[in-house]
């Protein structure tokens, strides 16, 4: 089905399966190449980066450790981007490689926010890995490392995305008809 709906909203599709998975392997292949040895710390935010986290993990062919954690900063369509706190970061970051695994970057303000928190634990790198990115969208620019896709400034769903609590469970990506 490429047209759906979800709540009150229709969307229809954007990234197939397909094209999602090929382009998170050669993801997998870039990080592998640059960690090599180096026994990385993927930290994946919560909820939205479940999906991109286990499927990247699973084709990076290194030795590399992942935690989970959740921020609180997203509401209906709207990103407030106000991170109120971190939930499950009990590593010590101290001379950690740290790679920041997180579903899309929007505003960039939800990162702009928790950043510091990690750069104040002195990790040895810091990089952000984003599956998506919507360039036009910026408010807090960032220097994203390594980005899935860049796309439009429209709401999108699936493979992990929701809106209002639904969709995340769809294995494409859907867009904002
Ligand atoms: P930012 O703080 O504006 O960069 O927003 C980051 C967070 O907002 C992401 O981790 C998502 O949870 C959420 N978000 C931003 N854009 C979308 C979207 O198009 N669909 C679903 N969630 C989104």
């Amino acid at each position: 089905m490429s047209v759906i709906k979800v709540h009150d909203k229709s969307f229809e599709i954007y990234l197939s399966e397909e094209t999602i998975l090929l382009r998170i392997k050669e993801l997998a292949a870039e990080i592998a190449k640059d960690y090599t040895g180096k026994r990385p710390l993927f930290i994946a935010i919560l909820n939205g980066s479940f999906m991109f986290a286990s499927d990247l993990f699973k084709y990076l062919n290194i030795e590399a450790e992942i935690c989970f954690i959740k921020l609180a900063s997203y509401k209906g369509m709207k990103s407030s981007g106000n991170v109120v706190t971190s939930i499950g970061l009990d590593d010590d970051l101290f001379d950690k490689e740290v790679v920041i695994v997180e579903d899309i970057v929007d505003t960039g303000k939800t990162l702009h926010n928790f950043l510091p928190k990690l750069v104040h634990q002195q990790p040895k790198s810091l990089k952000i890995v984003t599956l998506l990115h919507k360039p036009e969208a910026t408010e807090y620019p960032l220097q994203l490392d390594y980005v899935g896709f860049d796309i439009p400034n429209k709401f999108v769903i699936g493979y992990g995305l929701d809106y209002d609590g639904l969709g995340r469970n769809l294995k494409e990506i859907y867009q904002l008809v």
